[in-house]
């Protein structure tokens, strides 16, 4: 299908593209440009372009490419960095210098990289769909390759294949080969949906032990600006207890992404040894990037992160911020002339972030693996107004909510993580996951939740009568609960301290406990509040 454009108005063009359909990713102009179709009117398709436009005339071809939006999946992409439309930076970098031009197109993986390819399957043999034909190992992970048809295999190639090599030929079609293309807006196939169940660790005290998440959940990270959320998901790319991280950085700040790059490169992986860049991939669309390209961003990486759940493995996907996604999903929609909802935001935005959202989950795999997709996304609300559109839709649908505070950050109290308003839904279950395997985990977090939240009623009643009106008691559960929030809560990102395991978490606040019902006996035993706060400074935790 060829057309030829007939109107433009931004990143917005106007083409006559006869049998086009919605959803159809298209080539814009001499240049190549990518867009993607977005209205249809009789012939007339409405485009989204996800480049910069500067340059485009009227009368420039149009050409379909025939299908939606995909991204290639295939073993390779582990230790990547895309920009939106999967195009991986680093190699756009050495053909183009710093600044990416327009209508660069670059295939995601290295077309040469040898891998061995093994398979139990013999000419002859009868296979169906999404039955497994062999596999490769990119580094410790192995990449089942499966049948995209149903039929009987005529010819097979074993041992060593590029991403290219013709693997498995069947009587009819193409042959299969160790990449294929799918779709980023549609979901891919899975067996059933479990019920999430296992915990995932982040290293964060406050969230593991307070408000923990489940592998398979979604927490949604709310906070104003500079309440610490990139330096709380970066942190929890480089610990968390899983096999794959997918980083989607959505119109934040490029120089935040190169630094990630940079300290990854260094770092390890706690569980395999191995470095932490090959279990990570980078999906950047920064602040200077083209906008239409971030709207898809999120579903590139999406794809990216099912395409590993689907190997049985454990992936967790990153957004930082979902705000500047739904800018940018505000702004073509204004372009197409769209009628506005609250705020401004199109009237699908909750459901086009519910497409998304609903991406996570624990699975049945086809090949019948339990794998998890477990989401932690960063919102940015105008002035930490948590009642607007965006942190609200993401609400409806996630189990956790950490909210970042921005009177905690103040007071450099990090991370931010408000403990009065943040709660977890699958509190109960990961408490008791934890309590089976270290011991005291769930009498102690429920003392310290009561300490902290008689700690808040009882700073009201300071506020009339002072400190000194208080009873003894409560001032040492005063002086307790601070100790909690700078020994316990806070959690320096950028010292030894970032990481902090489930037994060591249980340990320190154990310690803790111990400690105030040391106090508590000594006041009951006539020592007076000076004597037992004396005694307890002098404690080492
Ligand atoms: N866990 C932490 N440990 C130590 N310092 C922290 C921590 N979290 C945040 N900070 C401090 O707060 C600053 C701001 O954090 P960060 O950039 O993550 O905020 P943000 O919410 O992403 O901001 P923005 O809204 O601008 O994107 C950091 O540069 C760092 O100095
Ligand atoms: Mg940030």
């Amino acid at each position: 299908m060829k057309g030829r454009i007939v109107s433009i108005s931004g990143a917005t063009i106007r083409a006559d593209l006869a049998g086009a359909k919605v959803g159809d990713r298209v080539y814009v102009g001499t240049a190549r440009l990518t867009g993607e179709v977005v209205r249809l009117e009789r012939d007339m398709a409405t485009i989204q372009v996800f480049e910069e436009v500067r340059g485009l005339g009227v009368g420039e071809p149009v050409v379909s490419a025939g299908g939606p939006l995909a991204v290639s999946l295939g073993p390779g992409l582990l230790g990547g960095i895309f920009d939106g439309l999967q195009r991986p930076l680093t190699v756009l970098r050495s053909q183009g210098g710093d600044f990416m031009q327009s209508g660069q197109d670059s295939f995601p993986m290295d077309r040469t990289t040898e891998y061995r390819f093994e398979t139990e399957c013999r000419p002859g043999d009868e296979v169906q769909t999404g039955d497994p034909l062999g596999w490769v190992m990119e580094g410790h992970i192995r990449h089942p390759v499966l049948s995209p048809v149903g039929g009987r295999i005529s010819k097979i190639h074993a041992g060593l294949a590029t991403l290219e090599t013709p693997l498995v030929h069947f009587k009819a079609g193409d042959a299969v080969k160790l990449w294929h293309a799918w779709p980023v807006r549609q979901p891919r196939p899975r067996k059933t949906r479990q019920v999430p169940g296992v915990p995932l660790v982040t290293g964060q005290r406050c969230l593991d032990f307070l408000f923990p998440l489940l592998k398979g959940g979604v927490a949604i990270v709310p906070g104003g600006f500079g309440t610490g959320k990139t330096v709380l998901e970066q942190s929890i790319a480089k610990f968390a207890d899983v096999d794959v991280v997918v980083y989607v950085g959505c119109g934040e700040r490029g120089n935040e992404m190169a630094g990630l790059l940079d300290e990854f490169g260094d770092l390890r992986d706690q569980k395999s040894g191995r470095p932490l860049a090959e279990r990570t991939i980078i999906v950047a669309n920064t602040s200077n990037m083209p906008v239409a390209a971030r709207e898809s961003s999120i579903f590139t990486a999406v794809t990216m992160a099912e395409y590993y759940r689907d190997m049985g493995l454990d992936v967790l996907l990153l957004a930082d911020s979902l705000s500047r996604w739904a800018e940018a999903l505000r702004e073509i929609s204004s372009a197409l002339e769209e009628m506005p909802g609250e705020d401004g935001y199109p009237t699908y935005l909750g459901s086009r972030l519910a497409n998304f959202i609903e991406r996570a989950g624990v699975v049945e795999t086809t090949t019948g693996a339990q794998g998890s997709l477990t989401m932690i996304l960063a919102v940015s609300p105008p002035g930490a107004d948590f009642a607007e559109p965006v942190t609200q839709s993401c609400l409806r649908v996630a189990g956790t909510l950490w909210i970042l505070d921005t009177r905690l950050a103040h007071r450099r109290h990090f991370p931010a993580v408000d403990w009065t308003q943040s709660y977890s839904l699958y509190s109960e279950h990961a408490a008791s996951h934890f309590a089976d395997r270290h011991t005291g985990w769930g009498g102690v977090r429920d003392r310290c939740r009561d300490l902290l939240q008689r700690e808040e009623s009882l700073r009201e009643v300071a506020e009339v009568v002072g400190m000194e009106g208080l009873q003894e008691r409560d001032r040492l559960l005063m002086e307790m609960a601070e100790r909690i929030r700078l020994d316990f809560l806070c959690q320096n990102s950028f010292t030894e301290d970032a990481f902090s395991s489930p037994q060591a978490t249980v340990e320190r606040i154990t310690r803790l406990i111990e400690e105030y019902d040391r106090a508590l006996g000594q006041l009951d035993t006539g020592a007076t509040l000076e004597e037992v706060l004396r005694e307890a400074k002098d404690a080492t935790f």
